[in-house]
Order: C-alpha cells, then sequence, then structure tokens
C-alpha cells in the first residue's frame, strides 16, 4: 500500500499532496536554505574583514593547507581548522535565527524550578546565549575564534550553548550543507583575493525570524579587493 503512488483525483484518499503542496515545500526549502545561508557568509566574512589578525590567520592556513598553485576545494576543508574556528564564532555572534524556529511544548514539565504548561509556545534565544558573559567569559562580546583553539564545543546540537542550528529532531536538516557552503565560499573568497576595508564596517542587525545586517556589504563598496592572488 505505502509504495503505490498517490492519486490526487481519489476520493479515499484521507491525505492528498497535490502541486499546491509541492510547490509549498520547495519554497520553503528554498526560503530555509538561500537566505540563511547567504545572511551567515555576509556576517563572517564582515567580521574577517574587521579583524585584519584573523584574516592573516586564514590566508596563512590556505597558504600552507592549498598553496598557490590550485583553488580550494571541499576536500581541504576538513584541515582548515582554523576556518572552521572562524564560522563557530561568527555563528555564535550572529546567529542567523536568533530565536530558532517557534516550538513548542507537547507536555507540562518543570525545568531549573520553572514550570513550563503544555502547549506553550517555546522561543530558544541563542542570540542572547552567544553573547551570555556567563559561558564565554568576560570577552563574550568580542570577535575570538581562538576561544574554540583547544575546547569540544562543537555546533551541531550537543553542545547547547552553541546550537544555531538548533538540536534534536526539529534541527536545521541542511546543517551539513549550510557548513560546507558557508566555509567553502569564504575559504574561496580570501584564497583568490586579498580585501582591504575602504570605510568602516555596519554591523547593525534587523530583528526578524532571520537575522540580517542592516546594511549589506554590496549595497555600499566597504571594502576593495586589491589583487587576484591565484
Ligand atoms: C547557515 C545556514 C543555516 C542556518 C544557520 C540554519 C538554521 C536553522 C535553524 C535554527 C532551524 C530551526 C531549528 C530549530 O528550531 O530547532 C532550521 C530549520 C530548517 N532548516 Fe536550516 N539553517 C541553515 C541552512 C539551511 C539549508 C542550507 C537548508 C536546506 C538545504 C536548510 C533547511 C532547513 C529546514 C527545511 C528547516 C525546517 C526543519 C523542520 O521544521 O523540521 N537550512 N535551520
Amino acid at each position: 500500500m505505502l509504495n503505490q503512488p498517490m492519486n490526487p483525483h481519489d476520493q479515499d484518499q484521507s491525505y492528498i499532496i497535490e502541486r499546491q503542496n509541492i510547490k509549498s515545500i520547495i519554497l520553503d526549502m528554498i526560503a530555509a536554505s538561500f537566505e540563511t545561508s547567504a545572511v551567515a557568509i555576509v556576517w563572517a566574512f564582515s567580521e574577517v574583514l574587521r579583524h585584519p589578525r584573523v584574516m592573516l590567520g586564514l590566508q596563512q592556513e590556505l597558504e600552507t593547507v592549498v598553496g598557490r598553485i590550485r583553488l580550494v576545494e571541499e576536500s581541504d576543508l576538513p584541515k582548515l581548522t582554523y576556518l572552521d574556528m572562524v564560522v563557530k564564532e561568527s555563528l555564535r555572534l550572529h546567529p542567523v535565527a536568533p530565536f530558532l524556529v517557534p516550538h513548542v511544548s507537547m507536555e507540562d514539565i518543570v525545568i531549573d524550578g520553572y514550570f513550563v504548561p503544555k502547549n506553550s509556545r517555546i522561543l530558544v534565544n541563542t542570540w542572547s546565549m552567544g553573547r551570555d558573559r556567563s559561558i564565554w567569559s568576560e570577552d563574550a562580546e568580542e570577535f575570538l575564534p581562538e576561544r574554540f583553539t583547544d575546547s569540544n564545543i562543537d555546533l551541531r546540537g550537543h553542545d547547547f550553548q552553541l546550537i544555531p542550528f538548533g538540536s534534536g529532531r526539529r534541527g536545521c536538516p541542511g546543517m551539513q550543507l549550510a557548513l560546507i557552503t558557508m566555509r567553502l565560499v569564504l575559504a574561496q573568497l580570501i584564497h583568490c583575493f586579498q580585501w582591504e576595508l575602504a570605510d568602516e564596517v555596519d554591523m547593525s542587525e534587523i530583528f526578524g525570524l532571520t537575522l540580517p545586517k542592516a546594511k549589506h556589504l554590496l549595497a555600499k563598496p566597504t571594502y576593495r579587493l586589491l589583487a587576484k592572488t591565484t
């Protein structure tokens, strides 16, 4: 029965997936993947541009791992450990979904002495968790990828202090693709070109379901391309 294709004209089917449903699902997939990945890359690249020390660290790592003869490839990513720390640090300070996606509690529960009734709307504030000094120490507001050097904290949903992709069964199913895209795009931008800031980068945010930069980097060129390096 399960293997039989669904017929939209079959009146006996209790739930029918039609063209409209497929279009909505595809629209959801596009919105959940393109916007989020683009916003995350713009934040990370902006932080790197504002921190020449970090830019230099990435350039040196790329020089050592990839060299100047060829382009960065996906297979290089596991060896780019500093880049991985930069991505984690950027998603800590700039989570693309500052409240994740709204959840609902399925039963009454007491957490840390607080009673949460069944059917409560749950918003997980990853933005403030990323800036919490009791978790990240006094320099929580600073962009410091080195804080992850000897740390086991990962962002894949097991360490609750850093969950930019959520956690558990409703966590982001596109996380793996998103992390590869972020690291590869950043690596190629930094490996192929020499960048310099022409102006201060505006880091103000627009709050919403996602958290984009108020001024997109491309709206006004705040950086100059100095040279192509590969
Ligand atoms: C840096 C990029 C991305 C970030 C930061 C991100 C983050 C998130 C977050 C926080 C959620 C909600 C999780 C929760 O509430 O527990 C989510 C859900 C989702 N994401 Fe992503 N995402 C990214 C990229 C992608 C990509 C590339 C895809 C698809 C290819 C994708 C597909 C989805 C879908 C379909 C959901 C809804 C899952 C559900 O409701 O069960 N995301 N994402």
